[in-house]
C-alpha cells in the first residue's frame, strides 16, 4: 500500500464510522414537515445541546425544546407567556424570536390591539384597507442563562415612530446592535412593506429616531411583487422576516428575508449582504437583485416557502434552514407547516439552498 492510498483508506473507514454514529438510530433520515400541525414562523436556536423551536400560534408564545432538529412532534413544549387583555400587545402574536444577549434572554415579537381592526376614520388615510395600520415590535425578558427555566415578563415596545412593525429582529454587529423589521414608508401606507433597520442602546431600546431610519430594502423586483411581476401598484408586495446569517468560514454578514407574500405560492427568500462598515448607511449593503435564492419546487408541491432562521448540526458542522411552506398553495396561510434543510455555501460566501421538498433526507450530523 502506498501512504496516498492508505491515507484514503483511512479517510474511507472514517467517514463510514462518522455516518454512522450520524446515522445511529432509526433509519437515520427524516421527512417534512418537522412538525404535524398547521404551523408558520418557525424560528429555532441551539443552546447547551437543545434546540429550541418558537413559531406563530397567534394566542401566546409557546416553547418546544427538542434534542432532535428534525422531529418535533414528541418535543417537551411550555407555555412561554400569555398576552394580557385589552392591551395593545394582547392579540396577532407572531414571528417571536428568542435570543440569549448579554447573558438574558429576550423574545422579539409582532403583535397588535383587538384583532387590528381600525375604525374607518384611521382606514380612510390608508392608500388601500389597512388592516395591520397597529402591527407593533414587543419584547420580553428572561433573566438568567436557561431559556427554559426563565420566567418571561414583559419588558417593552420598540420604538417603530408610532408606524407598522412587523417581523423584528436583532442584528448584531461589531458597531452595535440594531433592530430589522418591515416597515412602511409612512404610517399609512399599507403596501410595500419595506425592511427597516434602527440602531438599538439595548436589547429593548431603540436609540435611533425617526430621520436616522434607514430602509434597505423595497419589493421592486418582479419576484418581490404580488402577483409576480405586478406592473403597477405596490398592494400585496412585500419584503419581510428578516435574519442575519453570517457566513462561519469568512464572516460575510448576510440578511436573508422573505419576499412577495406570504398566502400564496411565490413567497421566497431574498438576499441582502453587508459589504461596508456600517448597517445604518444603505450604500453598505448590496441587494441580490435577479432572484429568490430559495423558492417553490412545483416537482415535489413545495410552494410559498419563507420566513426561514438558521441553525446547525449538534456536531456543529452542517449548516441548516428551518422554514415554512405550503404542499397546497391554494389554501393560503391555513396551508403552511415547518420544514428543514441542509444547506451549503457557495463559492462568492453567499449561502447555496437546496430545492425545497419533502425528502427522505440525511437527519443533521451528529443528532442521535
Ligand atoms: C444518513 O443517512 C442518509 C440516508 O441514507 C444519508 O443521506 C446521509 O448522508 C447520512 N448522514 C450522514 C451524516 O452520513
Ligand atoms: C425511514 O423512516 C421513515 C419514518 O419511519 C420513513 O418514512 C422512510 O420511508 C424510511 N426510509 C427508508 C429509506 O426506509
Ligand atoms: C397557545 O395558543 C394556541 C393557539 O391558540 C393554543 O392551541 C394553545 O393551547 C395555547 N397554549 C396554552 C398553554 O394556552
Ligand atoms: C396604543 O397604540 C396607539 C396607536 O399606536 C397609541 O396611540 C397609544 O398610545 C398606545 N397605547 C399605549 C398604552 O401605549
Ligand atoms: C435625530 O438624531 C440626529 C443625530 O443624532 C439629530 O441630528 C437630529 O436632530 C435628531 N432629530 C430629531 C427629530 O430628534
Amino acid at each position: 500500500m502506498t501512504v496516498s492510498s492508505l491515507a484514503l483508506f483511512i479517510a474511507l473507514i472514517a467517514s463510514l464510522v462518522l455516518g454512522q454514529y450520524a446515522n445511529s438510530t432509526g433509519n437515520g433520515t427524516f421527512t417534512n414537515p418537522i412538525l404535524d400541525a398547521v404551523s408558520a414562523d418557525p424560528w429555532v436556536i441551539q443552546h447547551d445541546g437543545y434546540y429550541y423551536l418558537t413559531y406563530t400560534t397567534n394566542d401566546n408564545i409557546t416553547l418546544l425544546r427538542s434534542q432532535s432538529l428534525t422531529d418535533w412532534n414528541t418535543a417537551e413544549k411550555k407555555l412561554l407567556w400569555q398576552p394580557p387583555k385589552g392591551m395593545n400587545y394582547s392579540t396577532d402574536i407572531w414571528a417571536p424570536e428568542l435570543h440569549s444577549i448579554d447573558g438574558n434572554w429576550y423574545v422579539i415579537f409582532t403583535a397588535d390591539p383587538n384583532n387590528d381592526t381600525p375604525p374607518p376614520e384611521v382606514d380612510m388615510w390608508c392608500d388601500f384597507n389597512c388592516p395591520a395600520v397597529f402591527h407593533r415590535m414587543y419584547v420580553l425578558e428572561g433573566l438568567g442563562s436557561d431559556p427554559w427555566a426563565a420566567e418571561f415578563t414583559y419588558k417593552a415596545q420598540l420604538n417603530t415612530y408610532d408606524q407598522f412593525a412587523i417581523d423584528g429582529t436583532y442584528f448584531r454587529h461589531s458597531s452595535g446592535l440594531y433592530h430589522i423589521y418591515s416597515c412602511w414608508y409612512r404610517q399609512y401606507d399599507a403596501w410595500p412593506a419595506n425592511l427597516c433597520i434602527t440602531k438599538m442602546s439595548n436589547p429593548w431600546t431603540v436609540g435611533s429616531n425617526f430621520s436616522e431610519r434607514q430602509i434597505l430594502s423595497i419589493p421592486t423586483n418582479p419576484w418581490e411583487k404580488t402577483p409576480y411581476g405586478r406592473p403597477f401598484n405596490d398592494r400585496l408586495s412585500s419584503n419581510e422576516a428578516p435574519q442575519q446569517l453570517t457566513n462561519p468560514t469568512t464572516g460575510q454578514e448576510f440578511l436573508i428575508y422573505s419576499a412577495a407574500r406570504s398566502d400564496n405560492r411565490n413567497y421566497c427568500l431574498g438576499q441582502l449582504e453587508l459589504v461596508g462598515d456600517d448597517p445604518m448607511n444603505v450604500q453598505d449593503w448590496r441587494k441580490k437583485d435577479d432572484g429568490c435564492i430559495f423558492y417553490q419546487n412545483a416537482k415535489e408541491e413545495a410552494y410559498g416557502v419563507g420566513h426561514a432562521s438558521f441553525t446547525k448540526s449538534p456536531d456543529g458542522k452542517e449548516d441548516w434552514i428551518v422554514y415554512h411552506g405550503m404542499r397546497d398553495p391554494s389554501n393560503g396561510w391555513a396551508a403552511r407547516t415547518i420544514r428543514a434543510q441542509r444547506f451549503e455555501w457557495n463559492a462568492d460566501g453567499s449561502p447555496k439552498f437546496p430545492r425545497p421538498g419533502y425528502g427522505p433526507y440525511g437527519v443533521p450530523s451528529g443528532q442521535r
